[in-house]
């Protein structure tokens, strides 16, 4: 007796130790950030290197000596920026946070990833055809490179084929990076130019235990080619999913050299995902190699602009004349979810096309549901099956609620053998709830919306013949299977239905705004398609992104922030081909003020609900790339003015010189108001206060004279200088005549006085 209670108190003690020992060595991987170069690409190795070794000597004398610095050290940024990513516990990094040339230090965290017929439905084809107007009669992006922040690429892709292309751009200077081996047989060509992999951030955070490789930019998830393919793709006959939504497949600019920056790893689900040091050297990467263009569509919680990797990448590309284009995140529809909130780059939402995958189910009650698939498979047309909900196939040990979601392992075969079970939207991937189903036995699947969800249905390429049901729907069925005693169902064989309407409409799980960071600043800026994208794929990944699903496609269909995104880079790709010398800025704002916020209909675009949506959700509108090259007039910002808002937002020393790139006086007077941003956010205004707000306006368009006409909302006075004829303008609607030179910068002033007579939340478009 006495004996066994001894050792439960050694067994305790020991148990204690154990598990304190971890939190006192606790070692993570941090970046610090020292401020970038000055030198920028005029660097040679020598000062490569003693930059690398400025490095080792600063974090030497915290952690014991040098030796143990380059032990520590994982990268030296040194090319571009100046810092360097290393792994320290928690003390040293509470050291070396208080040098004095330290500007940053922030934890090398995760961040998450966020057709052939989205280009027709933006008006650039027309069944396969380039109609007059289309920009791609114009341009389709020759000689523009843009560089993607992904999962890298799968290089043996049609739409990475450089058949018919011609040299590589003497400027370029990227490489195409490989093992000595190059055991992954990754090459390289004509079309896509470049490729570099950048896996130390993740190394250092997931540890060495990991089961993944590390030969190239070899794309073994499908997300990279895919947005890849959607920004500067080349054209390709024939691209179908399972002979869903054939058609010719390309980017947004067919014909622009790509390059991919492999900067996210797996399991992207489960611990793994696209480190911020990694990031940060595939900003570095893509600055130094000469992108034009650069896609991410990575995002995570938003932080402070300075702790953040994409943040200050997107910053230095801006710098250099790099367009920057981000996604919001697919954290919708609650308000306050986006990411990506920096001023300087382009944020995009996701939204609708006109075509749908479209499943119907027809109950035994002959009620018809529409859904949405890409299921390979098919049942017999009008057969019936009992249909079941997955609570009433439970496995015993299961929970109802796992079980009602389809989970791994909750679903009893005896009961779901040869059903349609019904399985609710939520937790676990779409696609594995077709797999858990598909493994009970069953014949086919119902994925019903949960309420959060609203009525967005996705056609996503499920193992089973499936039918995905809005929340109306999903409802109806399940009361359906409470009242009816044998109920029955059929599904059909899935079709390809276009022009459908209303289109677009935003997608539930698109990011919302406000911004959370600095609510001034509306984000997002843009939305573009973002459901069901066909697209080009991994062949090393099944579309279902399940293991056990041994399909493989060279074209499959994706949803996401993370595939819009692609597209409005693809389309900053040609209007940068057509105008090279328009400032980061002006693209952006030639896109968002051309964009339109009404539907196919005409109608205003409506939320996944079926509400009007508002800037919250699209930010200026849908991209509408015909008319964004040519805009007339831009909102232009550039370097200064954006260090300038970060002054206004308490940046200065070494935190504003991480941006800047040297010392940076801030100016005595910065008025947020008149901070030149093509939308206008005004948080927390209070009654009867009255603000002037101020935008310049220059003409990038040949010399011209402009009409003015204002439309605002009652408590807002518009007027425009130079004011020709005396005009003042009052509430509601009036002209003037505005005459404009060519490239005139600054030529237009328009200052909007509001007076606010009532409590709301403004957000206007001008
Ligand atoms: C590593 O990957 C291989 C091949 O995919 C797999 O067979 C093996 O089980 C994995 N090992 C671990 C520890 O996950
Ligand atoms: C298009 O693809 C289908 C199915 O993959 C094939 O049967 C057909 O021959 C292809 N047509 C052309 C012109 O390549
Ligand atoms: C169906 O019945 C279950 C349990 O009896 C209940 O929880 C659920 O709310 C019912 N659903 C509908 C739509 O009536
Ligand atoms: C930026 O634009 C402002 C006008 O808004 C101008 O005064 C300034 O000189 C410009 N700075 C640079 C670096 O071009
Ligand atoms: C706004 O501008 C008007 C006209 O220029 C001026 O009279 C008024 O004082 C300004 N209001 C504020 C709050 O700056």
């Amino acid at each position: 007796m006495s004996s066994s209670s001894i050792d439960h108190t050694l067994l305790l003690l020991l148990l204690c130790f154990l598990l304190q020992k971890p939190t006192q060595a606790s070692k993570k991987s941090y970046i610090v950030y020292l401020g970038p170069q000055s030198y920028g690409t005029g660097l040679t190795a020598l000062d490569i290197e003693s930059v690398t070794n400025s490095h080792y000597n600063l974090l030497g004398s915290y952690v014991g000596s040098t030796d143990k610095a380059k032990e520590a050290i994982f990268y030296s940024y040194s090319k571009y920026f100046n810092g360097f990513a290393a792994v320290l516990d928690e003390d040293e990094a509470a050291m070396v946070a208080k040098h004095p040339n330290v500007a940053s230090i922030f934890l090398n965290k995760p961040r998450k990833l966020h057709t052939t017929h989205s280009w027709d439905f933006l008006g650039l084809e027309r069944n396969g055809v380039i109609p007059k107007g289309s920009l791609w009669s114009k341009s389709k992006g020759e000689d523009i490179i843009i560089g993607n922040l992904d999962t890298g690429v799968w290089p043996e892709s049609k739409s990475f084929s450089d058949e018919g292309v011609g040299p590589v751009p003497t400027r370029w200077r990227g490489i195409c990076d490989v093992d000595i081996d190059n055991t992954d047989k990754f090459k390289c060509n004509r079309k896509l130019i470049g490729a570099r992999y950048f896996y130390k951030g993740y190394l250092a955070d997931a540890g060495k235990s990991t089961n993944v490789t590390f030969h190239s930019a070899r794309d073994f998830d499908g997300h990279g080619s895919h947005t890849l393919s959607t920004a500067g793709g080349n054209f390709v006959a024939n691209a179908s999913v399972f002979g869903n939504g054939l058609g010719t497949a390309s980017g947004g600019s067919p014909n622009a050299r790509v390059a991919a920056y492999k900067v996210c790893w797996p399991p992207l689900a489960v611990g793994g995902g696209c480190y911020e040091a990694d990031i940060l050297a595939g900003f570095e990467a893509a600055i130094l190699d000469g992108v034009d263009v650069i896609s991410a569509s990575v995002g995570g919680d938003p932080v402070e602009f300075y702790e953040s990797s994409i943040a200050i990448g997107s910053f230095h590309a801006v710098a250099n004349g790099i367009v920057v284009v981000s996604s919001a995140g697919n954290t919708g529809p609650k308000p306050k979810t986006a990411s990506n909130l920096e001023p300087w780059s382009i944020t995009v939402a996701a939204s609708t096309t006109d075509r749908e995958f479209t499943s119907y189910v027809t109950l035994g009650n002959k009620k018809i549901l529409k859904g949405a698939s890409l299921s390979e498979s098919h049942l017999p047309p009008h057969k019936f099956y009992p249909l079941i909900s997955a609570v009433d196939a439970k496995a015993d040990r299961a929970s109802s609620d796992d079980a009602l979601l389809c989970k791994k392992g909750t679903l009893d075969s005896k009961k779901a053998k040869g059903k349609i079970v019904v399985c609710l939207r939520g937790d676990n991937d779409r696609t594995d709830k077709g797999v858990q189903a598909a493994r009970a036995g069953a014949v086919g699947m119902i994925l019903a919306n949960n309420i959060e969800s609203g009525n967005d249905v996705l056609s996503d390429p499920h193992v089973l013949p499936a039918s995905h049901l809005g929340y109306d729907d999903g409802s109806y069925i399940f009361s359906y299977l409470n009242n009816t005693k044998s109920p029955k169902a059929s599904i059909s064989k899935v079709e390809t239905k276009l022009g459908q309407s209303p289109s677009p409409i935003m997608a539930s799980f698109s990011s919302r705004g406000p911004n959370i960071i600095d609510p001034s600043i509306l984000k997002p800026d843009i939305t573009g398609p973002g459901v069901d994208i066909v697209a080009a794929y991994s062949e090393a990944a099944s579309p279902s992104q399940q293991k056990s699903d041994k399909r493989r496609s060279p074209f499959i269909t994706l949803s996401g922030t993370s595939m819009s995104t692609p597209h409005v880079s693809g389309i900053v790709g040609i209007i940068k081909s057509l105008h090279p010398d328009w400032s980061p800025a002006a693209i952006k704002s030639a896109i968002m003020t051309t964009a339109r916020i009404k539907d196919n209909t005409g109608k205003p675009i409506l939320d996944s609900t079926r509400i009007n949506a508002n800037p919250f959700a699209y930010g200026a509108g849908q991209v509408q790339p015909n008319h964004a090259v040519d805009p007339g007039l831009v909102y232009d910002l550039n370097i200064t003015d954006y260090t300038n808002y970060l002054c206004n937002r308490g940046y200065k020393g070494s935190r504003l010189t991480i941006f800047y790139g040297k010392r940076y006086i801030c100016p005595k007077s910065f008025n947020l108001l008149d901070f030149n941003y093509p939308s206008i956010s005004i948080p927390n205004l209070k009654i009867r206060d009255f603000l002037n707000v101020t935008r310049t306006l220059t003409n990038v368009g040949s010399p011209s004279t402009y009409k003015v006409h204002i439309q605002a909302p009652h408590e807002v006075l518009v007027s425009v200088e130079p004011k020709v004829g005396g005009m003042e303008v009052k509430l509601g609607v009036a002209a003037s005549v505005v005459s404009l030179g060519g490239g005139s910068s600054g030529g237009l002033r328009c200052i909007v006085a509001m007076k606010l007579l009532m409590q709301f939340d403004i957000n206007m478009f001008i």
